[in-house]
């Protein structure tokens, strides 16, 4: 408690401290520290495999680190709740459901309990003020991420794109503190994803929510992002000894960004740093101190215990 009281910051949302994930005896995650501030729009590159949905689901609370601290504005996250949202790169939506049912499920699965879901089947009237209320809710969202006119139709009618917008709706009607998102674009082909990544971007501006975004593709990490955090796989004495944040960095550009800074030397020059320094194993190897700029970054949490 003493320590919790100590290192927790009102000024962050999101805290990992120390954090370690691991299965069976092998390590996943090797102490990762992270502060996250509101209204921060952070990426997270990686290669597959190093963690990052890991390190996501210890923020979302589906579970807890095997070590270290996870915390939510103070307190220990110890389960989800509605003020982590989340997206994922595809199955959040029901088939069977239409959008707009999809979009405003979150709110009726909190309102009603079981009983009431049952009975709202065989007296329709006497939840219809509720239900009517859920349904303006989710238009909503769903003029927000501008697809209110395929309100009626079913997931399957729609394009992978707009897929992804209602289930950051979906996400966004719970009004989250912050929004977590698993390699969202990740199936959708390039043009649609490069359309979704300025939408996202444009979301962001507009309401200034939360994010925390996570990609293995670089190029879009440092797209996105006003921060941008590399996880990769630290080795030491030779062998794997799980992920650690390896560079934690600022993002120069204002928000929306053009697509055509991609083309930039500076971006470029960006990722080949990164490429390099945050990415390639046979630097890694014997890398003596990481890349740590951000005045949020934390590289271990000993300063604090000083
Ligand atoms: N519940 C689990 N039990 C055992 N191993 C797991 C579990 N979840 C993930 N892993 C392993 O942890 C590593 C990181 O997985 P993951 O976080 O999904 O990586 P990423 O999202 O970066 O691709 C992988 O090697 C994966 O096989
Ligand atoms: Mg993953």
């Amino acid at each position: 408690m003493y320590l919790m009281e100590k290192i927790i910051d009102r000024k962050y949302v999101i805290e990992l401290f120390n954090t370690y994930q691991e299965y069976g005896g092998r390590t996943i995650l090797n102490d990762i520290s992270l502060r996250i501030r509101k209204g921060e729009f952070v990426a997270i590159v990686g290669p597959t495999g190093c963690g990052k949905s890991t390190m996501l689901r210890m923020v979302l609370g589906s579970e807890m680190p095997s070590r270290g601290i996870a915390a939510m504005e103070e307190n220990l996250i110890k389960r989800p709740d509605r003020r982590r949202g989340i997206v994922f790169q595809k199955y959040s939506l029901f088939d069977f459901m239409n959008v707009r049912d999809n979009v405003m499920f979150g709110l009726e699965l909190e309102q009603f309990n079981l009983a009431e879901h049952f009975l709202r089947k065989i007296f329709p009237f006497f939840y219809r003020k509720k239900v009517k209320k859920f349904r303006e809710e989710a238009d909503l969202f769903l003029e927000k991420v501008g697809l209110l006119e395929h309100a009626e139709k079913y997931p399957h009618q729609l394009s992978g794109g707009q897929r992804q917008r209602v289930a950051i709706a979906q996400a966004m009607i719970m009004k989250p503190q912050i929004l977590l998102m698993d390699e969202p674009l990740g199936a959708l082909d390039v043009g649609t994803r490069e359309a979704m990544q300025i939408f996202i971007q444009e979301l962001w501006g507009q309401t200034a929510q939360t994010i925390l975004f996570i990609t293995h593709d670089l190029e879009e990490a440092i797209f996105m992002g006003t921060r941008l955090i590399v996880l990769s796989q630290y080795y030491k004495d030779g062998g794997n000894n799980g992920s650690k944040i390896v560079q934690d960095i600022k993002i120069p550009w204002p928000q929306p960004r053009p697509t055509t800074i991609k083309h930039t030397k500076q971006f470029n020059d960006i990722m080949e740093g990164i490429r390099h320094a945050g990415l390639d194993p046979s630097h890694l190897h014997d890398i003596k101190e990481f890349n740590i700029q951000h005045e949020d970054a934390l590289c271990s949490v000993r300063k604090f215990g000083e």
